[in-house]
């Protein structure tokens, strides 16, 4: 699915950078600007930044529909 008709991103796209980011640093924080620059990219109109926020942390979580591997996180304590 194309989520940045702009710079012709798929939800592909977004999950392999996702997956590429969390594998060079697995602590890094992922933005949507990370993402456009992972893939080489910069944003247009920007009107596709929610979507690919949206896919960002659901691909981060490995939600059902990830398709990509993640690195185990670090567990977080409880207080
Ligand atoms: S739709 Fe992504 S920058 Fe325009």
């Amino acid at each position: 699915m194309i989520v940045c008709s702009c710079n012709m991103i798929t939800s592909q796209d977004v999950a392999e950078a996702v997956s590429a980011l969390r594998t060079e640093d697995p602590l890094v924080v992922l933005t949507p600007g990370l993402i456009y620059r992972q893939l080489g990219k910069r944003p247009s109109c920007g009107s596709c930044l929610p979507l690919i926020t949206e896919l960002m942390v659901a691909y981060d979580q490995g939600g059902p529909s990830s398709s990509a591997p993640f690195p185990h996180r670090p567990p977080v304590e409880n207080t």
